[in-house]
């Protein structure tokens, strides 16, 4: 391996030995000092240097420099807090607060906002320069995420995390000068533009700028008109919530959070899991009824529906690749409206489905006309993990006393460990093929024959043969790395049966309603936890699926009733109306406003 180059700097007059390359901020952080930075993010993923929070002084260099640019250099002295770089930062953030709309009471960043972070540890004041302001946008058309352009820093971390994951840069600099703001081209609204509401932006916003469109609201609506409100939660959610109450990051949240959705006053509460093995019995025989009737492949997954979104936008002509499956919350929601309502003698007019889900493109998918039965809608109201995390402190619950309670059992209560890895990439295609391996052969697979499609990189492949039939398999998240599978399905030339595309990087662990990763408010985890946290959720899922007694989605005993006593087989009658779905070839991707 070669070896790193290394150079001799000195901070605040302490000598030390850092990597060559690193900027003054990383090789500051690296030798115990943390100094202020707002836009910068990750490695350089954002460089923009825009926010002068960061400056330092640094021998070499003619004045104060921006650390998160300026890299190290053999003798380079460091000064963090001499009175010029102490002032220079205050001064920085001092002008950035000039030109904000302070209304932190009613800011859902507050708690998470680094700009207040950084006001706080240089020392600087609101209203120490006054002026105008520049004028504001506030999107609120969503319904996946809004925009308010009066929190803006002009920071740039969503343009470029908009490009990096998803490849499409939807965001942008709209006017020139004092009058810049980020919005899609022509400062048009989310809603009107090919965004895929993913909400991978409001990750690393690091204001109140960019957030989630929330529907609290709508479920204390239901609450107060006494309507059956139930709960389901995704996989993806236990990975991730108890971060939000200081966990560290792989913490599983499982039974707190049930017994803190028990303690909210929620009819039911339900793991989705149960509608991601329902999902897989009738994924699993579309795609064996492709391949023996000549069907059109590769079939590609549907249960991402920022995926979706793109689909529609971007590839209209593979739609007939796409699985009609509904995604498994909102085939969940069809059962709860149907099946389970009639064995419990409930009209389904007074049920009113909540998913909790890690992602903010959920909520673009539950308004779709074609995601209902009998003109009500599957789903009523959609939280991400953050919401339901301010439900949680809203209502004065203790997260730390909570006991661990179980999700409700009855009807819709079993789950596999098939079903809970549909949170991470990979997850679904390892579930579907445990399925159909013993549909194909007659024999049920050990689980871990299919851990080939494991993993964080962007695009994976697996061949695997069943009984004699070969299948080819991807794997990808990010709609980037997704584009190089998509434009060879499109030019004819793709090897695959079956894909899982998930629009979020490393999937919905890491989706865009999951709780933040903010480093400066992390002081207890490791300094590369930008680059760990999604193992480390990963594993709370693979843990749980090792750890179950049912790992396939077909051995669900629930299941197994269900189609017995309702919907006969998969793809029955029964079960395309309600369980399944169809897509828009005809959205336009700019509309006229
Ligand atoms: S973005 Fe931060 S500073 Fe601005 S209103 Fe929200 S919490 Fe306050
Ligand atoms: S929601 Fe997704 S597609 Fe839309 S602007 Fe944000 S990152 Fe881009
Ligand atoms: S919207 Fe947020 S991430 Fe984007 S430039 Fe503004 S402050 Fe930065
Ligand atoms: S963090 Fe360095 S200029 Fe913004």
């Amino acid at each position: 391996m070669e070896e790193k180059k290394m150079v001799n700097i000195k901070i605040e007059g302490h000598p030390y030995q850092v990597e060559a390359g690193l900027t003054i901020l990383e090789a500051a952080k690296v030798c115990g000092y943390e100094i202020p930075s707002l836009c910068a993010f990750n490695h350089g993923e954002c460089s923009l240097a825009s926010c002068r929070v960061c400056l330092v002084e640094a021998t070499g260099a003619r004045g104060l420099v921006a650390s998160c640019v300026y890299p190290v250099s053999e003798g380079m002295e460091i000064k963090i807090s001499s009175p010029k770089a102490t002032k220079a930062r205050r001064t920085s953030v001092e002008l950035l607060l000039s030109n904000h709309n302070m209304n932190c009471q009613q800011c859902v960043k507050n708690g998470h906002c680094e700009l207040l972070h950084v006001a706080n540890i240089t020392g600087a004041r609101e209203g120490v320069y006054q002026g105008v302001k520049t004028e504001t946008t506030l999107d609120i058309l969503g319904p996946g995420i809004m925009r308010d352009t009066s929190k803006c820093i002009l920071c740039g971390r969503c343009i470029e995390r908009c490009k990096k994951a998803q490849g499409i840069g939807i965001l942008g600099f709209e006017k020139r000068g004092f009058n810049t703001i980020v919005a899609p081209a022509g400062n048009r609204s989310f809603a009107t533009s090919p965004c895929l509401q993913c909400g991978q932006c409001t990750l690393v916003c690091p204001t109140g700028a960019l957030t989630e469109m929330s529907e609290i609201p709508q479920i204390d609506k239901a609450m107060a008109e006494g309507k059956y409100v139930i709960v389901q939660t995704a996989p993806a959610v236990r990975s991730a919530i108890a971060e939000e109450f200081g966990e560290k990051i792989g913490t599983c949240g499982t039974g707190k959070m049930v017994a803190a959705l028990h303690r909210l006053g929620f009819y039911r509460v339900y793991d989705t899991n149960f509608g991601a093995d329902l999902t897989i019995m009738e994924e699993g025989y579309e795609l064996i009824h492709r391949l023996t009737n000549k069907g059109t492949l590769p079939q590609i997954t549907s249960c991402s529906p920022g995926w979706i979104n793109y689909l529609e936008y971007y590839y209209p002509d593979l739609i007939p690749n796409v699985s009609t499956c509904k995604s498994p919350h909102e085939m969940m929601g069809a059962v709860i409206k149907t099946y389970w309502a009639e064995k419990k003698g409930i009209d389904p007019k007074d049920i009113f489905v909540v998913s909790v889900m890690p992602c903010t493109a959920k909520k673009t998918e539950e308004i779709r006309p074609q995601n209902g039965h009998d003109g009500l809608r599957d789903v009523d109201a959609v939280l991400t993990t953050r919401e339901l995390a301010r439900l949680i402190k809203r209502s004065g619950i203790n997260w730390s006393k909570l006991p661990e309670e179980e999700f409700d059992p009855d009807l819709l209560g079993d789950y596999t460990g098939a079903a809970v890895i549909f949170g991470v990439t990979g997850g679904v295609m390892e579930a579907a093929l445990r399925t159909a391996h013993k549909v194909l052969t007659g024999k049920e697979a050990n689980p871990v024959t299919f851990t080939d499609v494991r993993g964080l990189e962007g695009v994976k492949e697996a061949t695997l043969n069943l009984n004699g039939t070969e299948l080819k398999v991807a794997v990808t998240s990010g709609m980037k790395n997704a584009k190089v599978l998509l434009d060879e399905i499109r030019a004819g030339k793709s090897e695959y049966a079956f894909i899982e595309i998930m629009c979020c990087p490393g999937g919905c662990i890491n989706g865009g309603g999951q709780p933040y990763v903010k480093p400066c408010f992390l002081p207890n985890e490791d300094d590369n936890i930008l680059d760990t946290y999604r193992e480390k959720r990963a594993k709370v899922l693979y843990d749980e699926d090792e750890r179950l007694p049912i790992r396939q989605s077909h051995n669900n005993p629930q299941i197994q009733e269900l189609y017995k006593n309702y919907f006969g087989e998969p793809l029955s009658e029964r079960s395309e109306e309600l369980l399944h779905t169809s897509y828009n070839a005809d959205r336009v991707r700019f509309p006229e406003n």
